[in-house]
């Protein structure tokens, strides 16, 4: 995640009908940590973008640790010591592009064989902002704000997704990192992001910034002669997409990432691909369509190489409506069995697509963990569908990047839920930026909140509320970026 040098990413390739990818960052400040520093300077809007695909030079994508809830871990580095000299934190332009591709070559390593080289013209692409940390004309950090929007509790809600973060060897622990973060974040308040999310290459540099990991992205890998098991549809056949079916296949997608909390909505300036453009970028898209040709599921898979032991087929989404529109697809994949030993499957969660599989084999030989931060606390709370009554008063603390402290008052009936700042009084709720992302999602209970010491104070009862009005839907992510 934070991976992206500036250009298309190696993550690109994890293209979907709606493909996308990619990873900007934005950043506002406020919070608790007081003022803005006065050289931090605002874009009065987010750029809109104008650009198809992935950063080049996200390059690394390694695995986040295990999500370790509850532990507020410091990571191996030194603790941060303040800044000794104020940096300029402002959007970057065309002429910090080559500073910004070295930096992100130096962190994450040298871009990829076949992706192009980030150039003036491109940059900085459709729905991404760059920013930049300077100390005086030279670039020290840099961070992505991609311009998403991703589905949480039936809701569409504008999204900060934030990549390609890193900071130069030799500034690193000045907390650089904190400073862009608080400019970032601030322009996506000012936007109106309600949520914001990144992949990590390790939770413990965003924990003290509000993150928490709420779900992770897998790569799992299925022996294909396991699915020639699964057993044959009823009244369900499979037959090849063209650009004309992919109305009904993103229409299908809409569908499974409402009912999911964490999808990206896959619209918007960051997911500019024509339907032609999409069906481009498989070796196939497959359809399960029932008796009536309505579809009731789609893969999308590119046909990796060779035919030996080392032959696969890659499948980004695998999606259906229907346990028989599941079985259709599965059974598809698994006619490869001569000449793919392994089906490779991008998947999060609990997939119900295994609940039609015969085997046990579903072996993660990837991992990404998720984290989540809410940056509009009303807004977000508001989103919620009515699910449980009672009013309960909550409080935010320790936010250090943005603008979240301080106490709600919400009141849940069956007409929804309403959230609103209030005066601090008497003993309530009261979580860490990371507690609230982890209860709001759905990942967490209050119970195991308390216990990762996340959430302190207020009652039984207000925690049985703040159960009730968060839970109700998986967590799911299909795009990297
Ligand atoms: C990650 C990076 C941007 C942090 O730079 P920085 O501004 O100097 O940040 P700091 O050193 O102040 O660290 C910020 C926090 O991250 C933690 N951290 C730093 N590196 C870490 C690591 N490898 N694992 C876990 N935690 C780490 C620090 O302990 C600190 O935690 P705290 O705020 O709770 O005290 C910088 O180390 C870097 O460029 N690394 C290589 C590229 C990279 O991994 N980028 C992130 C992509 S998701």
């Amino acid at each position: 995640m934070v991976v992206d040098l500036l250009a298309e990413d190696d993550d690109a390739l994890l293209q979907q009908p709606g493909r996308q990818l990619v990873v900007d960052h934005e950043e506002r400040s406020l919070g608790g940590v007081g003022a803005h520093d006065p050289t931090v300077r605002h874009p009065g809007t987010s750029p809109k973008a104008v650009l198809p695909q992935a950063d080049p030079l996200s390059a690394g994508r390694d695995a986040g640790g295990p999500a370790e809830i509850g532990c507020r871990a410091r990571g191996p580095v030194a603790q941060t010591v303040p800044v000794t000299t104020t940096p300029t934190v402002r959007p970057l332009t065309a002429d910090d592009l080559e500073q910004s591709v070295a930096l992100g070559i130096e962190a994450f390593g040298a871009i990829p064989d076949g992706m192009p080289r980030p150039t003036r013209e491109g940059f900085p692409g459709p729905g991404r902002l760059w920013w930049g940390a300077f100390d005086g004309e030279r670039l020290a950090g840099r961070m992505l704000r991609r311009e998403y929007h991703s589905w949480w509790h039936g809701q569409e809600l504008p999204t900060s997704g934030i990549a390609g973060v890193a900071v130069s060897p030799e500034e690193r622990g000045r907390g650089l990192l904190r400073e862009l973060f608080r400019a970032v974040l601030d322009a996506s308040v000012e936007r109106g992001d309600v949520v914001s999310t990144l992949y990590p290459t390790a939770p413990g540099i965003y924990r003290s910034s509000g993150y928490e990991v709420v779900t992770t992205l897998q790569t799992v890998e299925v022996p294909t002669a396991e699915l020639t098991r699964v057993r044959p549809p009823v009244g369900v056949r499979t037959r090849r997409a063209t650009a004309a079916d992919l109305p009904a296949a993103r229409a299908l997608y809409d569908v499974w990432a409402r009912a999911q909390n964490g999808p990206l909505t896959r619209r918007g300036p960051s997911f500019p691909a024509t339907d032609e453009d999409v069906i481009g970028d498989f070796t196939g898209v497959t359809l399960a369509v029932d008796e009536s040709d309505a579809v009731v599921g789609y893969c999308s898979w590119n046909r990796g190489r060779g035919y030996g032991p080392e032959g696969r087929i890659e499948v980004q989404d695998l999606l259906a409506t229907t346990a028989e529109g599941y079985r259709a697809l599965w059974r598809l994949l698994g006619s490869f069995a001569s000449v793919a030993v392994r089906v490779t499957v991008q998947t999060s969660g609990d997939d119900l697509a295994r609940s039609v599989l015969p085997t046990l084999s579903w072996t993660a030989i990837e991992s990404h963990p998720y984290m989540l931060r809410l940056l509009d606390v009303p807004a977000a709370f508001t989103a919620l569908p009515a699910r449980a009554r009672g009013t309960v008063v909550l409080r935010v603390h320790q936010d250090a990047v943005s603008g979240t402290d301080g106490s709600y008052r919400l009141t849940a009936s069956e007409d929804g839920v309403t959230c609103e700042r209030t005066d601090p009084e008497g003993d309530h709720p009261t979580f860490t930026p990371g507690g609230l992302a982890l209860l709001w999602s759905g990942a967490q209970t209050c119970a195991n909140v308390r216990m990762a010491g996340l959430l302190t104070g207020g009652t039984a009862e207000d925690d049985a509320v703040l159960d009730a009005v968060c839970a109700g839907r998986p967590l799911h992510v299909r795009d990297y970026f």
